[in-house]
């Protein structure tokens, strides 16, 4: 469950561009990818399609909470903090399927689970 407040789940729908997915490893060392399979979930939580992570699944793995940051076409920024699930199997796995474009492997469901969202600088929640 996520607590996603409603200006980031507007602005989901007005979002431009591949978003940015960040995780760290256990040394702390952070790791930012491009992600453009990507969906929002009813309760607001976030699934980013593990198509060819490599060191992103590995810091997911091992624990690491994680920050998406996107754009919306009208240039506002748009950050959200938490804990992430790997999930390769269930309703959610399934759904990835439904809409990851076919040509990708789709191995698993990474859901980052809304525990903080900002605008900029300002907190959301
Ligand atoms: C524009 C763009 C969009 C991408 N979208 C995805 C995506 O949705 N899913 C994915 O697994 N990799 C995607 N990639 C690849 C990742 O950005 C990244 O290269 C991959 O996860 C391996 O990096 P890592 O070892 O840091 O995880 C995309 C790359 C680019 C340039």
């Amino acid at each position: 469950m996520s607590t996603t407040p409603n200006a980031v789940i507007s602005a989901w729908s007005e979002r431009k561009g591949p978003l940015i997915l960040t995780t760290v490893d256990t040394n702390g060392t952070p790791n930012s990818i491009y992600a453009t399979c990507t969906k929002m979930l009813d309760d607001g939580s976030i699934v980013v399609a593990d198509n060819y992570f490599k060191k992103t699944q590995e810091n997911i793995l091992a624990g690491s909470k994680g920050s998406i940051l996107f754009i919306t076409n009208d240039g506002k920024a748009y950050q959200v903090k938490g804990k992430i699930e790997y999930i390769k199997e269930g309703p959610i796995f399934d759904d990835m399927k439904s809409w990851n474009p076919a040509k990708h492997p789709g191995h698993a469901a990474a859901v980052l689970r809304v525990e903080e969202a900002y605008s900029g600088a300002e907190k959301l929640s």
